[in-house]
């Protein structure tokens, strides 16, 4: 069972960073995302699409548990100053993104928890969303297709906002059942959900700064539609192998690639798991270059 990662580096939390670009200094793990004012980030208004994976230097974002289908965050790489990079995050979202197979993943006890925004967590995580004035929670927009959703498990901790993203295709009964269960169904897609239309219903909804934390086929809709504006990327610098994992994107080739531009590097010495390295990368959508 894969849960909130216990501190088991050789590194604790406040041992420093060094910053590689765009300046080289000594820095803090504690603040580094919150410093980057992701609310600023809504030019004119405009939704701002982010999104983070932590994956080892082979680009495995996870992989197949021994005697398990599904591919999950191997251990190799999970860590407490990513997770807490996570909730960074997570700390400004007006919402967040996960998967149906999250949901199912979760309800079964093999997903790594929600970013928890109230209780047990850093108190100067709490102190910046409650000084940004927004609700406890953000609100949770589970994509799905299949509709095959134990939506309790989202509600365990106590209610929260839950909006369940699905297409026309989607069978008319099970989004009745879903609407019954507190989860407002949008149908934003043919077919698929489709990023474009997932991003501006949220939007009208007043929910601007949307904060991805699925995987790799939600990743693809993202991309494909082009709305992803920002990528926040961990790699810890392990090569571990294995045949049955998954990068951070699946789907059709993408044509022409979408293109990122290198915003923020960092080095976590003795940061990741058993004491090994990590890099720290921030990459900003590159919108000079047309994407179709
Ligand atoms: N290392 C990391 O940073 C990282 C980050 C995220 C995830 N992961 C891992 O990667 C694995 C997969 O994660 P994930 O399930 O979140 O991955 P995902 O590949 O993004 O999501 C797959 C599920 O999302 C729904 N879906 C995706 N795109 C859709 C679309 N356009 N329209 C309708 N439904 C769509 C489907 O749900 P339905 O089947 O309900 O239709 C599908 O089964 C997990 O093991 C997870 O732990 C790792």
């Amino acid at each position: 069972m894969v849960m909130q990662p216990e501190p088991t580096t050789a590194a604790g939390p406040s041992q420093s960073l060094l910053a590689l670009y765009p300046e080289r200094e000594r820095t803090a793990l504690e603040g580094l995302y919150l410093c980057h004012d992701l609310r600023r980030c809504r030019r004119g208004g405009h939704p701002f699409v982010y999104s983070n994976f932590i994956s080892s230097l082979d680009g495995r974002i996870a992989v197949a548990a021994p005697r398990r289908r599904e591919p999950e965050i191997p251990p190799e790489t999970a860590n407490p100053r990513d997770w807490r990079l996570l909730l960074e995050l997570a700390a400004p979202a007006d919402a967040l993104i996960v998967s149906g197979r999250y949901v199912r993943q979760l309800a079964e006890g093999s997903a790594q928890a929600l970013p928890p925004l109230q209780g047990d967590v850093a108190p100067d995580i709490l102190a910046f969303r409650e000084a940004l004035g927004l609700p406890a929670q953000p609100v949770l927009v589970v994509v799905s297709n299949s509709l095959d959703l134990p939506v309790e498990v989202l509600l365990r901790d106590g209610p929260r906002p839950v909006i369940v993203a699905t297409s026309d295709a989607a069978a008319a009964n099970s989004a009745r059942q879903l609407s019954g269960e507190h989860a407002e169904v949008i149908r934003v897609g043919a077919e698929r959900v489709e990023g474009a239309e997932l991003v501006a219903a949220l939007a009208k909804r007043a929910l601007r700064l949307i904060y991805s934390i699925a995987g790799p086929a939600v990743l693809h809709m993202l991309l494909a539609a082009g709305v992803l504006r920002r990528l926040y990327l961990t790699t810890v610098l392990r090569v571990i192998g294995g045949e049955d994992y998954a990068t951070m994107t699946r789907g059709a080739r993408l044509v022409p690639p979408y293109d990122f531009r290198l915003a923020a590097l960092y080095l976590d010495p003795r940061g990741g798991p058993d004491g090994s390295e990590q890099l720290l990368q921030v990459f900003e959508h590159n919108e000079e270059k047309p994407q179709k």
